[in-house]
C-alpha cells in the first residue's frame, strides 16, 4: 500500500527517530509499503519519518539502469560504522523536498550495520551512488535533510518556496 510522504516543513521530519528492537509484522508492512512508496514517487531511498513514523527505518534501491534487476535493501537501526576521508559531491534531493537539489559533499564510502528484514545483522561497505543515498537516509532518521548542509540563505529560501508549494496544495 502506497504511503503519503510528508513534505518539508513538518516537524516530524525533524525528529531523532526510536530503535526497532523488532521486525514485527507491522515493521514488515511498513517497509513493504515504503519500497512501493519509493518506487512510485520514483526515488531511489525513503526514510520512516517521511511517511510520518518515527522509527529507525529506511529503505533504498539506487539501480537506475533500465533492464536491471530491482536490489531493494531495507535496513532497520542503520549506523555509519566508518567512513572514508575521501569525499564525493552529488546534487542531491528528496522526495520530501521536491523539485529542489544541491550539491552535498560526504565521505565518498561508508560502512554501514544495520538488521535487515529478518532480523539478521548485515554490515556492508556503501561507495558511490549507494553511500550518498544511505548518508542521506539515515541523516532523515536523526531529523536532518540535505538542506541542512546549505548555507542559511539558500536553506531558509528552498524552506519558503515549499511553504508555499503546501499551502497551494492544501
Ligand atoms: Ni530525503
Amino acid at each position: 500500500m502506497k504511503r503519503n510522504i510528508l513534505l518539508h516543513p513538518d516537524p516530524r521530519l525533524k525528529k531523532v527517530c526510536a530503535p526497532v528492537h523488532d521486525v514485527t509484522d507491522e515493521m514488515q508492512r511498513l517497509a513493504a509499503d515504503m519500497l512501493e512508496t519509493m518506487y512510485d514517487a520514483p526515488g531511489i531511498g525513503l526514510a520512516a519519518p517521511q511517511v510520518g513514523v518515527l522509527s529507525c527505518l529506511i529503505v533504498l534501491d539506487c539501480v537506475k539502469q533500465d533492464g536491471t534487476d530491482p536490489q531493494p535493501i531495507v535496513m532497520f537501526n542503520p549506523e555509519v560504522i566508518s567512513r572514508s576521508e575521501e569525499t564525493s559531491v552529488y546534487d542531491e534531493g528528496c522526495l520530501s523536498v521536491p523539485e529542489h537539489y544541491a550539491e552535498v559533499i560526504r565521505p565518498a564510502e561508508v560502512e554501514v550495520s544495520w538488521m535487515d528484514q529478518n532480523g539478521i545483522a548485515r554490515q556492508k561497505v556503501f561507495a558511490n551512488l549507494w553511500a550518498t543515498c544511505v548518508q542521506h537516509e539515515i541523516d532523515h532518521l536523526n531529523g536532518k535533510l540535505f538542506i541542512d548542509y546549505l548555507g542559511p540563505i539558500k536553506r531558509q529560501m528552498i524552506t519558503r518556496k515549499m511553504q508555499k508549494l503546501k499551502r497551494k496544495k492544501a
